[in-house]
């Protein structure tokens, strides 16, 4: 018996397809716009590594970045619950959107909703 890998089940074209649509929300949601680059491109490229090695496929984003400190990494910005609530419905959109499903989606958005919740690093109202 093989073990399931998340990102083989997923899928490089659907991730990649997915983390594309995600930062396309992103640039138009009122609540994360503002602390993000007006181009996106690197951004995206960057997270497409990160999920793929968070989905347990190649080590992309380590190879070329380093250890991923992903909370560290977000201290730069105020990641506040209302940002995090959005982030979060941006990823549950492009996931709709390319019609990930089931089991896998149900595995994977659960532990979007705890790493996201772990980046928060300022309150609400707090501009
Ligand atoms: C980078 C916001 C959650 C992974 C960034 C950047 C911002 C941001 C503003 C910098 C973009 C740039 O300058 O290119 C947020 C907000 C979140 C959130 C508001 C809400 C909770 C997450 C989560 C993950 C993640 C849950 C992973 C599961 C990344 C990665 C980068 C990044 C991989 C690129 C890091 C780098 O530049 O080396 N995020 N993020 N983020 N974020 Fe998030």
């Amino acid at each position: 018996q093989k073990p399931i890998i998340p990102y083989e089940e997923i899928g490089e074209e659907t991730l990649s397809k997915m983390i594309k649509i995600f930062y396309s929300k992103v640039a138009k949601n009122p609540k994360l716009k503002p602390i993000f680059p007006d181009d996106l491109t690197e951004t995206a490229r960057k997270q497409i590594q990160f999920q793929t090695q968070y989905l347990g496929g190649p080590n992309l984003f380590t190879e070329e970045h380093g250890h991923p400190m992903m909370r560290a990494r977000h201290m730069p910005f105020k990641i506040t619950p209302e940002r995090a609530q959005a982030w979060l419905e941006c990823m549950a959109e492009a996931m709709d959107e390319v019609g990930l499903d089931g089991k896998i989606r149900e595995i994977y958005y659960k532990r979007l909703v705890l790493t996201a919740h772990h980046m928060i690093n300022s309150p609400d109202n707090d501009e």
